[in-house]
């Protein structure tokens, strides 16, 4: 089965399991549901219905396909695939927080328009539905000890989420950051849940906690790629494709990989002027213009897209080593290619 046909077929249902998950918006005055509609892009900031951006939904799809890959009904899996999408979905509606983001999706992010205080509560929320949303599993016939290690898995991942987000935030203030560390943080923040995506997938298949430990460590691999291009699209991303504001990363210090990159140069006089940058508490809009000037003679979104590519091809080798039904393999190869093709 092609990527187009597998999306065509399991988008829609995701999308009537992720419905059924979150509580339905009782009226225009249900501000709790209609915060979490808002975020999912299914209403507008009056709570009225609306078609609005939902996000690639690539983790709910990374489970269906594994599911069916490791042999079982992807059907069975979709529960695990709305557990692992709303926990994506909460960590974004925290993440706009700590980022001090006000656009994501090409829409106002829930704390710029309600505030932190609601938005915390919404992420909060979202958090415990993506629990409940495993424990409807048993509807779909998956054993209730299947449950309790499903369960397990996403509360590790989600652990492993809030540390690499730690992580992140210490980076911010720290002149310079090492590759390796980067590689812990992004590990944690972003990899951690593909990994979760595609192990949940493996684990309502078959039970299995040492197959689905294999599929997690494709995921992983699969997440480090994806974060590594979602640093690249932060600086070279066309804004209206990506819906987020160019150069947000820089704004807020991040140690993205480009910069690392840069930053860690010995005797480099671009090295010199971007530590100097970086050391300000805030930056000008002619520090951000030389920033990218600095990181696009350095080279260094050429260096990053070379890591980017060994992830992905270590992802691509561990789909192959699963040795999947040809059809599960084929779609997978193609959502793996597209976390490092993508524009958005
Ligand atoms: C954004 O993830 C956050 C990261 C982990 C980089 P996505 O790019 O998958 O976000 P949506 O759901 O498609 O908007
Ligand atoms: C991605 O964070 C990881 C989580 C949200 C847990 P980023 O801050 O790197 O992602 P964007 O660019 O805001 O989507
Ligand atoms: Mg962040
Ligand atoms: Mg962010």
């Amino acid at each position: 089965m092609k990527l187009q046909q597998a999306s065509e077929v399991f988008i829609p249902l995701i999308e009537q399991e992720l419905r059924a998950c979150i509580p339905s918006l009782a009226d225009e005055g249900d501000a709790f549901a209609g915060m979490m509609h808002y975020h999912m892009g299914w209403s507008d900031e009056h709570f009225q219905p609306t078609v609005a951006r939902t996000g690639k939904r690539l983790r709910p799809l990374l489970t269906l396909l594994s599911c069916q890959a490791a042999g079982g009904s992807p059907q069975k899996a979709l529960p695990a695939a709305a557990a692992v999408e709303i926990i994506h979905n909460f960590s974004l509606i925290h993440d706009d927080i700590e980022d001090r983001s006000a656009t994501r999706r090409g829409r106002r992010t829930v704390w710029s328009l309600w505030g932190e205080a609601q938005a915390i509560n919404t992420g909060d929320a979202m958090f415990v539905l993506a629990h409940l949303a495993l424990q409807r599993l048993p509807i779909y016939g998956v054993p209730e000890h299947c449950v309790v290690s499903a369960l397990r898995a996403l509360d590790e991942a989600c652990l492993a989420l809030c540390y690499g987000q730690h992580l992140d935030l210490t980076f911010e203030t720290m002149p310079e950051v090492s590759t390796d560390a980067y590689m812990t943080m992004i590990t944690g923040k972003t990899a951690a849940l593909l990994g979760c995506a595609m192990e949940l997938g493996a684990l309502v298949a078959l039970n299995d906690l040492s197959t689905a430990k294999r599929y997690r460590s494709v995921g992983e691999m699969l997440g480090l790629a994806f974060q590594i291009q979602d640093d690249i699209l932060g600086v070279w991303g066309e804004p209206e494709i990506t819906g987020k504001p160019v150069a947000d990363d820089l704004r807020s210090r991040k140690k993205t990989l480009p910069v690392i990159y840069v930053l860690s140069r010995e005797n480099d006089a671009r090295a010199m002027r971007l530590r100097h940058i970086y050391s300000q508490d805030t930056l000008s809009e002619a520090d951000i213009a030389e920033t990218i000037a600095i990181l696009d003679e350095a080279g260094a979104k050429q260096q990053a897209e070379q890591l980017a590519s060994h992830y992905l091809n270590e992802a691509l080798a561990g789909i192959d080593n699963l040795q999947m039904e040809t059809q599960s393999n084929e779609a997978l190869r193609e959502l793996a290619l597209s976390v490092v093709q993508r524009a958005s």
